[in-house]
């Protein structure tokens, strides 16, 4: 009874600050709005979609335990539309950090988002946005606004602390006569505006003290509650609705997982898919295309779907002068700032081409969809046609088709040189200056090296074999030569790779060196020592690392790359490589890599040299930590290496009809394959464990009352000289492969 007093009263208090605010209707939205609430203390993430704005709202409040020198009372705003937003923090105005604590509260504006809409006669665009109520408990002051975009916003939240005159000293501050305050910036394009506006509650329902005040160059409030409207005039992305994002057969999805179908349609609109939100809430390619290739049995196909909206944005993106597939996007303000460094007046989005992984990617998307999917094989020839520049005018005058063939022109390049002379020199490399090159992507992922094992040994023979098929498809016009070419690399690179990176170390070495570990990383739990029962074998992570390493030796999971994109056939090698896999899988960190809170990506304990302690650890992005999709591309990988021993050539699938299908060796060994169903269902049942944390970025953990227990990698200290700390993004595109991924009770 009481919380519906309460609704009513607060029904007249919104209805006259809606008044105050007097927003003009918004066109009909035809699908209804979707929403969703995530509670990941000390964040609050909250989700709104229709078809007029979507927008994603974080808001943190310390927790008792809360490091206060890193979490502080903050609201961010964040819109897919030009990768912009808002991000406030607020102070306690008594100083004491830890004593002012926000949140956002349900009312009749919404539960507790509503969409803003205010056509503009000033604008090209409508003012869209987001409102709701937020509550200070205690007086708080606005101590810092980034306004403009999430890229800005980043690089002061990602440790750095990089704040920019010309961005910041644009930030007005306002008092209306209505009693709110608001703090605006118009971007550097002169054209868009973004706001953020704090209107008092009346008539004192909840507080008295609820009065917003500009000080001392900034905003000044008492405690109490206020209605928050964000907002901006920008052109806004066409969302795909959760049945728009699904195939047909999948939209049952919708009803049995519905959090991860809203998040999903919350991250994918007509011209792109986006990477992760709040922190990745733009095109990138690798994280499309792996999550495309993940999701491929549910995404929807067809003009205008998930999928090619996926293979759409990423042609349209190729660096037209070498094949390059766009990394990242620089869009929106960031796109403005970039240009203006470069003393270029422009608004032009811009893209980094400093990854070398997303190339491959590209062919193996492309075979899965034109050739092996019924609706790509129709819509081949209308795809291909299309011209590209709408998005980026860089590439006009081209078809994404050219685009296509430019990409693999630039694989059949960089793969000769070792197709011709097996050396490590020949092995593909990170491009020149560039210290991080493949998905893992932060200081010490692949620990300074410059050959890393995915690109070599998984994804450049997987896009030599896609060429190959594509080229017999007719897809590449003119190329018909790539049809056996780009198939004799492929045998090249798939039987000659492996070897620069595999390691062996005796049992007692490996045994002694998992002791050695836990002392150097002061690791809590039991160092497993005795479950190294015989030689360990390892593949390295990378090759010519920092410090002078010249194998970088952390076992860890990007053996998913090659079960997942490979059949190979020499046997001697993938039995020896897939009973490594699943050795390495079953063990229990760190004499392996499974513990209570999933898979870890990395295990540094065999590398022998202190410095490996130091770097992969728990609280680095790429460290001893969980990455969801890796759990589930190495669920699939496994799978599907075991699937080789059931199955002959799927006739459905026409590029599969003309291999040979043959059953390699260690079907038919019991050690190796019973090896790997066990570590496949370790695997699924750690991954069944960890349901809650699935559909997140990536985690880690603590180990205490004799187990290992999920941490979130912001509660945990970064890894030596790194001033700041990774926030995970709470969903990731590439995280909702389990949409698509289940365990297959075949091998159960
Ligand atoms: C108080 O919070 C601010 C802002 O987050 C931070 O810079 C400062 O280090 C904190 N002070 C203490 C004593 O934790
Ligand atoms: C706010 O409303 C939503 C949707 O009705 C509900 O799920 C949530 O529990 C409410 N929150 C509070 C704190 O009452
Ligand atoms: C915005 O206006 C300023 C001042 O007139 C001008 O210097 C600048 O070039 C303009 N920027 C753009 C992107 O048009
Ligand atoms: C302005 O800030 C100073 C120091 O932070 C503080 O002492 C003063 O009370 C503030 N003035 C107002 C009007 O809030
Ligand atoms: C209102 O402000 C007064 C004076 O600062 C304070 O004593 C009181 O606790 C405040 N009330 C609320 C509800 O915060
Ligand atoms: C931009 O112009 C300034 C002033 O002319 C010059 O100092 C600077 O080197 C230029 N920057 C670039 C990237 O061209
Ligand atoms: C390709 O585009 C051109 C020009 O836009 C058009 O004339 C032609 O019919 C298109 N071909 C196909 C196969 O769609
Ligand atoms: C997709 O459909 C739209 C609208 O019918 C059409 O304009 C466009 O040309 C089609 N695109 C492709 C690549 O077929
Ligand atoms: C595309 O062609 C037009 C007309 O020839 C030309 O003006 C424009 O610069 C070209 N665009 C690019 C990116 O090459
Ligand atoms: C392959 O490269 C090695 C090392 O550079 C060189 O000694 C050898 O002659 C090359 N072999 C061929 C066939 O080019
Ligand atoms: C590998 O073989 C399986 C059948 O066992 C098939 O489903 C899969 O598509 C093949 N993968 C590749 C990359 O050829
Ligand atoms: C495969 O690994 C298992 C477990 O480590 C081991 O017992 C077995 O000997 C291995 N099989 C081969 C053929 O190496």
């Amino acid at each position: 009874m009481k919380s519906r007093m309460k609704l009513s009263l607060l029904g007249i208090t919104a209805t006259a600050a809606i008044h105050l605010h007097s927003r003009s209707p918004a066109p009909p939205c035809t699908n209804l709005a979707s929403t969703l609430s995530l509670s990941d203390p000390p964040y609050s993430n909250y989700f709104y979609s229709d078809c007029n704005v979507a927008a994603q709202v974080v808001v943190t409040s310390p927790l008792p335990d809360s490091n206060l020198s890193t979490i502080g009372p903050r609201l961010i705003v964040a819109w897919p539309a030009g990768n912009s937003g808002i991000c406030t923090f607020f102070a306690p105005q008594n100083g004491v950090n830890g004593t002012l604590s926000v949140e956002l509260v349900n009312s009749t504006i919404g539960q507790p988002l509503a969409p803003v809409y205010n056509a503009s006669s000033t604008s090209n665009y409508p003012n869209v946005g987001v409102q709701g109520i937020i509550r200070f408990n205690s007086s708080a002051v606005l101590s810092l606004p980034i306004l403009g975009s999430i890229r800005t916003i980043r690089d002061f939240v990602e440790g750095a602390s990089i704040l920019y005159p010309e961005i910041q000293n644009a930030n007005k501050y306002t008092a209306n006569s209505d009693g709110s305050a608001s703090v605006e910036r118009q971007w550097l394009d002169n054209v868009t505006t973004t706001s953020l506006c704090f209107h008092p509650r009346i008539n004192g329902f909840t507080s008295g003290n609820s009065t917003v005040t500009v000080a001392n160059g900034t905003l000044e409030f008492g405690a109490g509650e206020y209605l928050f409207t964000a907002q901006f005039n920008y052109p806004q992305l066409a969302s795909l609705k959760p049945d728009a994002v699904l195939n047909n057969q999948s939209t049952h999805l919708t009803t049995t997982m519905p959090d991860q179908t809203t998040a999903l349609s919350f991250l994918s609109y007509s011209e792109k898919l986006l990477a992760g939100a709040w922190r990745f809430l733009t095109y990138f390619g690798r994280d499309s295309m792996i999550s495309a290739l993940l999701l491929e049995s549910v995404l929807s196909t067809g003009n205008g779907t998930a999928m090619e909206a996926v293979l759409g944005a990423v042609l349209e993106r190729v660096n037209r002068s070498d094949g390059s597939v766009c990394h990242e996007e620089t869009i929106g303000d960031y796109a403005t700032w970039t240009n203006l460094q470069d003393n270029i007046t422009s608004s032009a989005m811009a893209c980094t081409y400093g990854m070398v992984d997303p190339d491959y990617y590209l062919p193996v998307l492309m075979q899965r969809y034109f050739l092996d999917n019924p609706v790509g094989q129709k819509r081949a020839s209308a795809f291909f046609n299309t011209t590209a520049g709408s998005i980026n005018a860089a590439n006009q005058n081209l078809t994404w088709g050219q685009l296509a063939l430019i990409n693999a022109e630039r694989i059949m390049r960089l793969t000769a040189p070792f197709a011709q002379n097996q050396t490590k020199s020949n092995l593909i490399h990170l491009k020149q200056g560039q210290p991080v090159g493949q998905w893992r992507d932060s200081e010490f992922g692949i620990g300074g090296g410059r050959i890393p094992f995915d690109v070599n040994t998984a994804l450049a023979p997987a896009a030599l074999r896609s060429i190959a098929l594509l080229a017999r498809g007719g897809i590449y016009k003119k190329k018909q030569r790539w049809s056996q070419l780009a198939d004799q690399y492929a045998q090249i690179w798939e039987d000659n790779t492996l070897q620069f990176f595999e390691v062996t170390i005796p049992q007692s070495e490996a045994q002694t060196l998992v002791k050695s570990y836990k002392n150097a990383s002061s690791f809590a739990g039991p160092d497993q020592s005795s479950s190294i029962d015989s030689v360990l074998t390892l593949y390295s992570i990378s090759l010519d690392g920092y410090n002078n390493l010249s194998k970088v030796n952390v076992m860890h999971t990007d053996d998913c790359f090659r079960h997942y994109l490979l059949n190979t056939t020499d046997n001697a090698q993938l039995s020896k490589f897939l009973n490594a896999t699943a050795t390495n899988i079953r063990r229990t960190f760190p004499a392996g890599l499974m513990t209570d809170v999933g898979m870890l990506i990395a295990n540094p304990a065999f590398g022998g040299d202190p410095v490996y302690a130091s770097n992969w650890t728990t609280g680095a992005y790429h460290g001893t930590v969980v990455w969801s999709w890796q759990l589930a591309m190495m669920a699939k990988g496994l799978e599907l290496q075991m699937g080789r021993c059931e199955v002959t050539a799927n006739f459905s699938i026409p590029s599969a009809k003309k291999r040979v299908v043959a059953t390699p060796d260690f079907c038919t060994d019991d050690s190796i394959f019973d090896n790997v169903k066990a570590a496949y269902n370790a695997l699924w049942d750690s991954i069944e464990l960890n349901s809650d944390q699935l559909s997140t970025e990536m985690w880690s953990w603590v180990y205490s009352d004799g187990k290992f227990q999920v941490t979130q990698l912001v509660d945990l200290p970064p890894p030596p000289g790194l001033s700041g700390q990774t926030e995970s993004d709470i969903r990731q595109l590439w995280s909702l492969a389990f949409l698509a991924v289940s365990r297959n009770a075949n091998f159960q």
